[in-house]
């Protein structure tokens, strides 16, 4: 069943996406709260091992685990970045972040250490761990730079719209892939990223992939 078939943006399979003949060897498969869904992280690696970018940029490490998979399915000399909010900044963010009354993000802010899964592990020294608050980040170091740009940070309206902004800047054009996790899930989420789909022209071409939470652009 598609739980996500209220949404607006049109969606695309993974067979129309080419995806039926690539392999994947996905590591850190036990999932928890905050992290994608396993068939995601199937679909995510699948991606980027087909689009062999030289150049990732992730929105919200978490524990590590997609950043990990990320390392594990781009060319040798991939480069990923990623991008967490430290514990300590929770409360000095420059947009509030969000609660419903079933989902809260601070709990995913709210830990020891940021991308404790790939640490160590094989691939981890493709990984640079950055740390910030996206809305205040200096991201110049990486504009027109990112073939690969994965945004699942905050799901704060204003978070989100900054976030799809600053990825576009950061899009290596033509042909960067920008991923978004959570599309119809978090409503700030899918607000926004419909605002921009029925507002925005360079929008038009976004889909959500079938059997997931992830929009997807072609820039
Ligand atoms: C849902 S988790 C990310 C999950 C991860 N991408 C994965 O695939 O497992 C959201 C992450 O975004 C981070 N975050 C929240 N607000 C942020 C902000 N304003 N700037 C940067 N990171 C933020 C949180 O600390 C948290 O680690």
């Amino acid at each position: 069943m598609d739980i996500f078939a209220h949404t607006k943006i049109p969606t695309i399979t993974e067979s129309e996406l080419g995806l039926d003949e690539v392999s994947v060897d996905t590591v850190e498969k036990e999932g928890q709260e905050g992290n994608i869904k396993n068939n995601e992280l199937e679909i995510i690696s699948k991606l980027i091992k087909k689009a062999e970018p030289l150049t990732v940029f992730e929105f919200g490490t978490f524990d590590g685990r997609t950043t990990i998979n990320f390392a594990r399915h781009t060319p040798p000399h991939a480069e990923v970045y990623t991008l967490d909010l430290p514990k300590e900044k929770m409360e000095e963010t420059k947009f509030p972040l969000v609660s419903t009354p079933t989902l809260s993000e601070t709990q995913y802010v709210w830990k020891e250490k940021s991308g404790t899964r790939y640490v160590g592990k094989e691939g981890g020294e493709k990984i640079v761990q950055l740390y910030g608050d996206s809305a205040v980040f200096d991201f110049s170091p990486y504009c027109g730079e990112i073939s690969f740009i994965f945004v699942d940070a905050s799901h704060a309206p204003d978070y989100v719209r900054n976030d799809t902004d600053i990825a576009v800047m950061l899009a290596k054009k033509p042909g960067a892939l920008i991923l978004w996790h959570d599309y119809g899930k978090w409503p700030g989420v899918t607000a926004v990223l419909e605002w921009y789909y029925v507002n925005n022209p360079h929008f038009r071409g976004i889909r959500r992939i079938i059997g997931t939470s992830f929009a997807l652009l072609r820039l």
